[in-house]
């Protein structure tokens, strides 16, 4: 079956000298970026002002685990930008912490300014491209106390950090991503109890904290814009690939179409049109100015899940969301699976945000496989579903793969291993894996060759990507 299959082929390692391929096949764009991407609190290490930090030192991490040192950025992050550039990565994605930034309301730490400021020299030293993400799941905890994005004043305080972290790294960074994944953020946060604050069935705040967040991120895109005209700024945004589970059962088809619109398009229909696909004023309140707030759009794609109707799911609005066993998937999460590891997740989801007519960066993709079972074949089926989406003209213009080196896994903890590099996280051991020399061999080619596809993932190999979805 397919994954022996991968892991065979996966199990050859290639080494630099053989990671220079011939030209040909599948060449991308000039100047297309080829890049990984991060996040503060999951790599930094001793982070300890922000929510997560709390939930931490509260036990509530499934593995019982803390992030500690992480991957030890506040001291060495330059250890990783080394590697990065050996790959032949020429772009970046980091987040700040705003909570080492501006440790309490309007008091701002000039040495966490500094280390920053040193971080994205480094970066631009080796020739990669910062793009700098100023929320990513993590902030203050003075800010979570004061009702984070519910509170009156979050626009307001969020701008103030804003305006502050462009006139420090705007002569440093032209990228800019304001939040990371609000969907996920809110469901995960208010629905499902496994962020900060933990709260559970909670749909309507958690339609208001989108709001909030949308409105936030309109000011932050006004803002950057202001002090820095040709800055680049958009969100990331998680979507999800939802199959209905029996598609000639009608009811299946529904909650499908139910669970896609709270998910994927509720914040997407804001940026998109200026309302919330859930028209309910009283708690959204305006939103019409924050339509088209973007330069571009971040497109973070992973799995695909399967939906049915079930009565025994009345408190999760009757949706069944489940992954089927017999399909491609990496490790399991502390107490479930994942997601399907699903490679046209890419063309759909491309194929939706196309819509807005902005320029597209994947900015995050990969699958938690310590093994490198199934990393390899997915990488390869990535790259050929865009050049396929390049070649029909979609205006893609970077792929960042989450993530360079293991990092700490948000509510998992150590547990999933999404890393192109293996890290131990006690002796800060790096290992790339072969799926990172697969891939640092796809970046300096910029692109890839069919013989690098075929060792990496034969094409016998039953290829998934052809399957059509939702
Ligand atoms: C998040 C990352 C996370 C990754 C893997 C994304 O939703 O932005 O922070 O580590 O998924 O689960």
């Amino acid at each position: 079956m397919l994954y022996t299959m991968v892991s065979l082929a996966s199990g050859q390692s290639l080494c630099r000298r053989d990671a220079v391929i011939s030209p040909g096949w599948m060449n991308f764009p000039t100047g297309f970026l080829w890049g990984i991407s991060t996040a503060a609190h999951q790599v930094e290490g001793n982070n300890e002002k922000n929510q997560w930090s709390d939930w931490e030192r509260n036990g509530r991490i499934k593995t019982g685990e803390k992030s500690g040192l992480a991957c030890d950025w506040w001291n060495n992050a330059e250890r990783d930008f080394d590697l990065a550039r050996e790959m032949g990565l020429n772009a970046l994605r980091m987040s700040v912490e705003w909570s080492r930034i501006e440790p309490e309301p309007n008091r701002w730490d000039l040495e966490a300014i500094n280390r920053y400021r040193q971080m994205l020299q480094g970066l631009h030293r080796r020739g990669i491209e910062p793009m700098l993400c100023l929320h990513h799941f993590s902030h203050p905890r003075w800010f979570e106390n004061d009702s984070g994005f519910l509170s009156p004043t979050a626009e307001e305080v969020f701008e103030r950090f804003t305006r502050r972290v462009v006139r420090e790294f705007g002569d440093l960074c032209t990228y800019w991503v304001t939040f990371n994944e609000p969907n996920v953020f809110a469901a995960l946060g208010y629905v499902l109890g496994e962020f900060p604050p933990g709260a559970k069935g909670k749909i309507t705040t958690a339609l208001r904290i989108l709001a909030s967040i949308a409105r936030c991120h309109e000011r932050a895109y006004r803002a950057i814009h202001e002090l820095q005209p040709n800055a680049q700024v958009g969100w990331a945004h998680n979507y999800v690939i939802f199959e209905p589970s029996r598609r000639g059962f009608p009811p299946d088809n529904w909650i499908t179409r139910l669970v896609n619109h709270l998910f994927n398009e509720s914040f997407l229909g804001i940026i998109d049109e200026g309302k919330s696909p859930f028209p309910l004023n009283f708690l959204n309140g305006k939103l019409r100015h924050v339509k088209g707030s973007c330069d571009f759009v971040g497109v973070n794609v992973y799995s695909r899940f399967h939906v049915a109707f079930s009565l025994r799911h009345a408190p999760q609005l009757f949706a069944n969301v489940f992954v089927p066993a017999d399909v491609p998937q990496g490790d399991r999460g502390a107490e479930k699976p994942y997601g399907e590891s699903y490679p046209a997740a890419i063309r759909l989801a491309v194929e939706r945000f196309s819509r807005l007519g902005k320029p597209i960066y994947i900015l995050e993709n990969g699958v938690p496989d310590a093994e490198d079972r199934i990393r390899p074949w997915l990488i390869v089926n990535v790259v050929k579903e865009l050049d396929r989406l390049l070649a029909q003209g979609t205006d893609i213009r970077g792929y960042f793969h989450w993530t360079l080196t293991d990092n700490f896994e948000w509510s998992e903890g150590w547990g999933l291993r999404f890393g192109l590099v293996a890290l131990d996280s006690f002796t800060q051991q790096r290992t790339m894996r072969p799926s990172g020399h697969l891939y640092s061999a796809i970046a300096k080619a910029n692109g890839m060759s069919l013989d690098l596809a075929e060792r990496f993932a034969p094409a016998s190999v039953e290829d998934s990507s052809s399957d059509s979805a939702f």
